[in-house]
C-alpha cells in the first residue's frame, strides 16, 4: 500500500512537471510573438511577481482590448505563467 501511494506521488510529480514544462514553452512562444507589437517584453519582465492572478487576467484582456491577437484558451496559458513566473524569468525578460 506504502510502494503504491509513493509510486502515484512520482507520477503525479513527473506529470506536473511535464504539463509546467510545455506550457512555459507554449507561453515563451507566445509572449515573443504576440506581445512585443506595442511594447518590449520589458514592459512584462517588470510587471512580474507584483500581480495576483486575478490582476494578469485584467492585465491581459486590457491587451486583447488594445489589439492583441490571443484566442480564449491562449490567453489562459499567458495569464497562468505570467502570474506563475518568477521575477526576473528568463523568457520574458531577455530579449
Ligand atoms: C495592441 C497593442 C498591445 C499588445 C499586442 C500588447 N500590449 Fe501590453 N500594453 C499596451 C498598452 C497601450 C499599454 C499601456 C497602457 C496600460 O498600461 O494599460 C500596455 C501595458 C502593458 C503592461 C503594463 C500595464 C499593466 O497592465 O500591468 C503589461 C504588463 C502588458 N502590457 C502586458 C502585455 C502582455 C502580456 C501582452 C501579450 C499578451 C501584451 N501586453 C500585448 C498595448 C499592447
Amino acid at each position: 500500500m506504502k510502494i503504491f501511494r509513493c509510486l502515484s506521488l512520482t507520477f503525479l510529480l513527473c506529470l506536473g512537471n511535464s504539463v509546467a514544462f510545455a506550457g512555459s514553452e507554449q507561453c515563451a512562444e507566445l509572449v515573443s510573438n504576440r506581445c512585443q507589437g506595442c511594447h518590449y517584453k520589458s514592459r512584462i519582465c517588470q510587471a512580474l511577481g507584483k500581480k495576483s492572478k486575478w490582476k494578469w487576467k485584467r492585465s491581459v484582456s486590457n491587451m486583447v482590448r488594445y489589439g492583441a491577437k490571443l484566442s480564449g484558451a491562449e490567453q489562459k496559458i499567458v495569464v497562468d505563467c505570467l502570474s506563475s513566473a518568477p521575477v526576473g524569468a528568463d523568457y520574458v525578460c531577455k530579449e
